[in-house]
């Protein structure tokens, strides 16, 4: 699930998803509704149904981001994303896990264009998945994190929300994250989200600890990264 704000707002810079989302609804690969939808089961369902057309829904109930789904869950969607085959997307991988390089760091980063201080997470339209779960879910969240040692990590981690301002989240034991908790206790982590696929499948990756995946997201297709607000990581500059 990935978050975008409404075009024609104030935001003066469009995001990658943004006009990505635009090309596949020009291409006629992006179903569109428009019709009130609310983000609890509802938009899960439709998402289900027409798996794996990409959905955007325009008019959530709940909140005033429009919430975009299916939007990289097959090979074939990635693979169009970077422009290459298929059976191209695990070399080119290797070959970035290989050829690591970092990030340009900018200032003035899309995902800082509003900063809020008052943490209120149900401004989000974070879906409730089914009945059977304890709360609304971000299921592809990528956690920045790091270690005075290894320095930084990107892993994915399921998270539920559980009050206004907090979220619990599966930390499975030995996951770079974890390592990191058990080396040093609490740790402060940028949990983003409407990340671009070079963000996506460098934080997939199971690479030697102290490898930082946005080095590979780079190298993937050049990104940029700008330092996070409230903590000391660096954070994809477009998510
Ligand atoms: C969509 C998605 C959701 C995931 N959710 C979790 C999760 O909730 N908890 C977890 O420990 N791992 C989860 N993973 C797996 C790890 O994040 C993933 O294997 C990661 O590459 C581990 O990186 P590491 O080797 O740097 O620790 C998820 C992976 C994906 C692709």
């Amino acid at each position: 699930m990935s978050t975008i704000p409404h075009s024609g707002s104030d935001w003066g810079v469009k995001m990658i998803l943004e006009r990505y989302i635009e090309h596949l609804l020009k291409d006629g690969k992006l179903r569109k509704i428009d019709t009130s939808i609310s983000k609890n089961l509802e938009i899960a369902s439709v998402l289900y149904s027409v798996e794996p057309m990409p959905a955007l829904f325009e008019n959530v109930k709940e909140s005033d981001f429009r919430v975009a789904g299916n939007l990289f869950c097959t090979k074939e969607q990635i693979a169009d994303y970077f422009g290459i085959d298929v059976k191209d997307i695990i070399p080119t991988l290797a070959r970035a896990i290989e050829n690591r390089s970092q990030p340009e760091t900018i200032d003035g980063a899309p995902c800082q264009e509003v900063v809020r201080e008052d943490v209120d997470l149900d401004v989000l339209p974070i879906l409730l998945h089914t009945e059977l779960d304890g709360g609304p879910y971000i299921s592809s969240g990528v956690v920045v994190a790091a270690d005075p040692e290894y320095g930084q990590n990107l892993d994915f981690h399921r998270a539920m929300q559980i009050g206004k301002d907090r979220m619990v989240t599966r930390v499975v034991r030995g996951r770079d994250f974890h390592k990191f908790l058990e080396r040093n206790g609490e740790v402060d982590v940028a949990f983003c989200i409407g990340n671009t696929p070079e963000v996506l499948i460098a934080a997939a990756t199971s690479v030697e600890t102290g490898v930082n995946e946005l080095e590979i997201a780079n190298a993937l297709k050049p990104i940029q990264v700008t330092r996070a607000k409230t903590v000391d990581l660096m954070v994809p500059a477009d998510c």
